[in-house]
């Protein structure tokens, strides 16, 4: 684990102890900048393991090596990560043992940003991010909040530490969920008319993306199948991008078999049923054009009926502006699925877009079937409904 410069510095160190207590072993590297906010000594104390510092140093060279420390692990996780060092790893710098052991390490790395927001937001930064996440690197996304050394708020605070022990438990196979696999669907789907306009919907795909990263840390192989949002792949997920329902489905079903599928998608009803060839352009009559629609696939319908290729335990959404749960308990019976996680989208309810949600999981048509839950950040919703999740599989194997 590399702890780089930052106040969040101390945070490594509940990290630490936590990963400890589940038996995984941590050897830290500290930066001259890290060394700043955690001394090498309590990081020692933590960790119960020397702690490397210089690169040049004879006696940790003649220990163990910086290539020997740069492959010997299953991991490499670095938290938190400052701007700097998330710059030094996309240009490839080397130039001090933590950036040297990052650039001659071939383990799965994974970053914990925590930063200024404004630094954060910068281009050069979101540029870097980009660099990193092409190449695979696992990213436990920043959180929004006030920063420890200013009264800004914005993104850059260091995820929480539960967070970053769940990627890491989860990736290291010690989740819940390990061994089991893991279909989510979300974010709108784009229905083309022509080659330059679509049908879509306002969806963030949030939600969506949350859940598959809360599968995925409880150690569940999850693959994400998108529509085109604005958010980055999620840590330890396999995503797929996609477009329309049709693309969508064809995703899906090469994702199966599947322990446990959520369809958090919002997939457009309809398409139209013959996409223009060409832009298609006002005539002069005043007339629009009219089109002829078509339905599309019902994809969590699809997923659920019976067969031996469904999901022991689909879970699917419903987004309602009006008598959200009688809505939500019949589109349960209409679409086959088990469970139905009801939220309210109407005007002013701030979900679309939003990290907020206000929901309520039905799983069948009793009154004690239904559970109200508080409104909760969207990660949190994830957070809960995994462990719903992980009991279920448990329950039924
Ligand atoms: O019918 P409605 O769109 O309200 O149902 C919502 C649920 O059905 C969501 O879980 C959504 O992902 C899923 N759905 C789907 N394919 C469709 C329409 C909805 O998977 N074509």
């Amino acid at each position: 684990m590399i702890v780089s410069g930052g106040i969040a510095a101390y945070k490594c160190l509940e990290v630490i102890r936590r990963l400890r207590d589940q038996g995984i072993a941590v050897r830290p590297i500290l930066t001259r900048a890290g060394a700043q906010f955690v001394t090498p000594l309590s990081l020692g104390a933590i960790s119960g393991d020397k702690v490397y510092q210089e690169l040049f140093s004879l006696t940790d060279e003649h220990e163990i090596g910086h290539i020997r420390l740069a492959r010997d692990a299953d991991l490499v996780l670095v938290a938190p990560a400052t701007a700097n060092i998330l710059a030094k790893m996309a240009q490839g710098i080397a130039d001090d043992l933590a950036s040297t052991v990052l650039l001659a390490t071939d383990l799965p790395v994974m970053v914990a940003p925590a930063m200024n927001p404004l630094m954060w937001s910068h281009a050069a930064t979101q540029a870097n991010m980009r660099i990193l996440r092409e190449r695979g690197i696992g990213v436990i996304e920043p959180g929004e909040g006030e920063m420890a050394e200013s009264n800004e708020r914005g993104i850059g605070r260091l995820a929480e530490p539960e967070d970053i022990i769940g990627t890491v438990t989860g990736f290291l196979g010690g989740g819940r969920l390990k061994g089991r696999r893991a279909l989510v669907t979300s974010g709108p789907t784009h229905e083309d008319i022509d080659p330059v306009r679509y049908i879509g919907n306002h969806s963030s795909g949030k939600q969506g993306h949350a859940i598959a990263g809360a599968l995925a840390r409880l150690g569940a192989e999850t693959t994400l199948v998108t529509g085109p949002v604005q958010l980055p792949d999620p840590a330890g997920v396999t995503t797929v991008h996609v477009r329309s329902a049709q693309e969508m489905l064809a995703a899906c079903e090469q994702g199966l078999p599947a322990d446990v599928a959520v369809c958090a998608a919002a997939v457009a009803d309809w398409r139209v049923a013959e996409r223009a060839a060409e832009k298609i352009k006002k005539d002069g009559t005043g007339q629009p054009p009219s089109f002829r629609f078509t339905e599309n696939p019902d994809i969590l319908k699809s997923l659920s009926a019976p067969g031996n290729r469904r999901p022991g335990l689909i879970i699917g959404f419903a987004a309602e502006t009006q008598t959200v749960i009688e809505n939500a308990v019949s589109k349960r019976r209409a679409k086959g699925c088990d469970w139905i996680v009801a939220n309210d989208v109407s005007a002013g309810s701030g979900t679309f877009g939003g990290d907020t949600n206000i929901v309520h999981l039905i799983r069948g048509e009793g009154e004690t079937d239904i559970e109200h839950w508080p409104r909760l950040s969207k990660a949190d919703v994830a957070r809960r409904l995994g462990d719903e999740i992980a009991a279920a599989l448990e329950t039924a194997s």
